[in-house]
């Protein structure tokens, strides 16, 4: 499996799969980071672990259609097979979307469909729940919206704060993510309308 990371900003979940592929636990190989921040962590941490970087910045193209068109002309070069999703900031158009529906996933901080959209877990927090957790899923045209892969809840204390909560739904992702692309690698997920399944080993 060749995989392109997409992130924009710390990189935890980048580090994480990085990790696992040179632990040997997961069949693929990450080929290739795409960043739309030059100084973002996660761009360091592609340096250090020797993944190639394509970095890009948004402004100097005339609409997101056109930065798209030129990732997807690099995925293809480079023989991509799944895209992966890990804090990239930006909305996606079709022209990453349909060629690669059912071969790109995203992970996100909250129990979906419970608080899409920026701050996940504030928004949890805000509202007052006391379960939330973190989301592996397709990505389908909406915001955070396609077909639900697998979830792993978190449990919110009275005590909790921001930092404190981030801190234990960062493990949970970065636990939950590496297993999910293992379980895509092994050819055990199938997509079938909003239903995902894993087959057990
Ligand atoms: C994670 O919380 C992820 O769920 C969200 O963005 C954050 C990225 O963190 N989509 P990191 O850059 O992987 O540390």
């Amino acid at each position: 499996l060749r995989i392109a990371v997409f992130a924009s900003g710390q990189g935890s979940n980048f580090q994480a799969l990085a990790d696992a592929a040179l632990a040997g636990k997961l069949d693929g190989s990450i080929e290739l980071l795409v960043c739309d921040k030059a100084a973002a962590p996660v761009v360091e941490r592609a340096r250090r672990a020797g993944i190639d970087t394509w970095l890009f910045k948004p402004k100097e193209y005339a609409s997101r259609e056109q930065y798209e068109e030129e990732i997807l002309a690099e995925l293809i070069r480079r023989g991509i097979d799944l895209i992966v999703l890990a804090g990239y900031m930006r909305i996606l158009t079709p022209v990453l979307v349909e060629p690669f529906y059912g071969r790109m996933i995203n992970i996100h901080p909250s129990l979906l469909p419970a608080f899409p959209g920026v701050n996940g877990i504030r928004q949890a927090l805000e509202y007052g729940v006391k379960l939330t957790g973190v989301t592996v899923h397709f990505v389908d045209g909406g915001m955070d919206s396609g077909p639900i892969i697998a979830q792993r809840a978190v449990e919110i204390a009275d005590s909790d704060d921001e930092a404190s909560l981030a801190e234990r739904i960062h493990a949970a992702e970065q636990a939950l993510f590496p297993w999910v692309v293992q379980m895509i690698a092994e050819g055990r997920v199938a997509l079938g309308g909003r239903r995902v399944t894993i087959r057990e080993r």
